[in-house]
C-alpha cells in the first residue's frame, strides 16, 4: 500500500513475512524469529561495515589464521564478531559453529535457547580487497536430545535443517531465506532500515545455460568433471553453455539461483573432499536449492543433505543448482565412479 508521499505504509518486512509464517504452527513460541532478527543484525552492521570498509580501514589482513588456514581479514573478524555477540544475545541459542572459530562456541547456560547456528559470517574472503561481492550463511537446528550440551549436537545433517538463508552484498543487500516452505528474497532498504520482500516463492529453472566452477583446477578434476565440462564447451546440438565464476560462493549460487545452471566445487586430485564446508556453506546452500526446486549431490551420488557430518569443519565436494543440469553431472559420475 503506497501513498502519494511514494511510502508503502504497509510493507512486508522480513520479521512480519517470519511471523506470518509462524502463526501456521501453533506451537510456535516466537524464537525463531527472534533467533532471526538477531541475525539480520549482525548482516545490517555487516553490510554497512562492507560498503564503508574503504573509509573506516577495514581492509586488509588482521594478522591471524583462521581454522582452515586462511589469513583473517579486518572484516571477517568484525563479521563473526557480530554474528557470535548478536546470536548469544538472542536467548535461543546454544551452540554456534563459525568457520571463523576452531571449535563449537556454547552460549552459557542463563543465556541458552534450543537452536544451534552454524554460519560463515563473510564468505569469499579472497574478493573482500577488489570490491566482489561477498556473503554470510547460516543454517539453523534445533537441539534434539534432551541431555546436557555437547559439542557433537552440532553434528546433524541438513535434512534436519529448521531454516537457512544467505546475505549478499552486492549491488545491493539481499537475503534469502527458507524456513522449509519455499524460499523468499528480501532487499535491504537503507532508508528505513529494513529488509523488504522482493520475491517470494523463488524457483530454480529446471535446466540453465551457465556452468560455474573455477576452471584453473582443470589438470586436478576427475574424469567425470572434465568430460561433462567437454560436452557443456562442444555440444553435440544446440549452443554451449556460458562460463561464470565470481569466487563467492553466495554470488555464484544466488546466481544459479535466479538464472539457473550449475554451480560446482568438485573434488580434485590435490584437495579430495573439495573446499567448502559442509555445516556453514554446502547444507544452507543445498537446502535452499532444494527449497527453490533444485538439486543439490556430491560425488558419491549422496544428497548434500542427507551427509552424516563427522566434524563441524569437514568439506564436501558439491554440484548444484538446476535440476536436469545436476542429474547430467551425476550421469558423468556413474560412468566414471569415484
Ligand atoms: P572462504 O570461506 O575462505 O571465503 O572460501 C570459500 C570461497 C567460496 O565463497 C568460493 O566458492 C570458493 O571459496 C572459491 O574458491 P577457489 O578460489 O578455490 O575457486
Ligand atoms: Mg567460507
Amino acid at each position: 500500500m503506497s501513498t502519494s508521499s511514494g511510502v508503502d505504509t504497509d510493507c512486508q518486512t522480513l520479521t512480519r513475512f517470519v511471523l506470518d509464517e509462524q502463526r501456521r504452527f501453533p506451537q510456535a513460541t516466537g524464537d525463531l524469529t527472534q533467533l532471526l532478527n538477531s541475525i539480520l543484525t549482525a548482516i545490517k552492521a555487516i553490510s554497512s561495515a562492507v560498503r564503508k570498509a574503504g573509509i573506516h580501514s577495514l581492509y586488509g589482513i588482521a594478522g591471524s589464521i583462521n581454522v582452515t588456514g586462511d589469513q583473517v581479514k579486518k572484516l571477517d573478524v568484525l563479521s563473526n564478531d557480530l554474528f557470535v555477540n548478536m546470536l548469544r544475545s538472542s536467548y535461543t541459542t546454544c551452540l554456534l559453529v563459525s568457520e571463523e572459530n576452531e571449535t563449537v562456541i556454547e552460549i552459557e547456560t542463563e543465556r541458552r535457547g534450543k537452536y544451534i547456528v552454524c554460519f560463515d559470517p563473510l564468505d569469499g574472503s579472497s574478493n573482500i580487497d577488489c570490491l566482489v561481492s561477498i556473503g554470510s550463511i547460516f543454517g539453523i537446528w534445533r537441539k534434539t536430545t534432551t541431555t546436557p550440551i555437547d559439542p557433537s549436537d552440532a553434528l546433524q545433517p541438513g535434512n534436519k535443517l529448521v531454516a537457512a538463508g544467505y546475505a549478499l552484498y552486492g549491488s545491493a543487500t539481499m537475503v534469502v531465506l527458507s524456513t522449509g516452505n519455499g524460499v523468499h528474497s528480501f532487499m535491504y532498504d537503507p532508508a528505513i532500515g529494513e529488509f523488504l520482500l522482493t520475491e517470494k516463492n523463488i524457483k530454480c529453472k529446471p535446466r540453465g545455460k551457465i556452468y560455474s566452477l573455477n576452471e584453473g583446477y582443470q589438470k586436478y578434476w576427475d574424469k567425470a568433471v572434465s568430460e561433462y565440462i567437454h560436452s557443456r564447451k562442444f555440444p553435440e546440438t544446440g549452443k554451449p553453455y556460458g562460463a561464470r565464476y565470481i569466487g563467492s560462493m553466495v554470488a555464484d549460487v544466488h546466481r544459479t539461483l535466479v538464472y539457473g545452471g550449475i554451480f560446482m566445487y568438485p573434488s580434485t586430485s590435490e584437495a579430495p573432499k573439495g573446499k567448502l564446508r559442509l555445516l556453514y556453506e554446502c547444507n544452507p546452500m543445498a537446502f535452499i536449492i532444494e527449497q527453490a526446486g533444485g538439486l543439490a549431490y556430491d560425488d558419491k551420488q549422496t544428497r548434500i543433505l542427507d551427509i552424516e557430518p563427522k566434524n563441524i569443519h569437514e568439506r564436501s565436494p558439491i554440484f548444484m543448482g538446476s535440476k536436469e543440469d545436476v542429474q547430467d553431472i551425476l550421469e558423468f559420475y556413474k560412468k566414471h565412479p569415484k
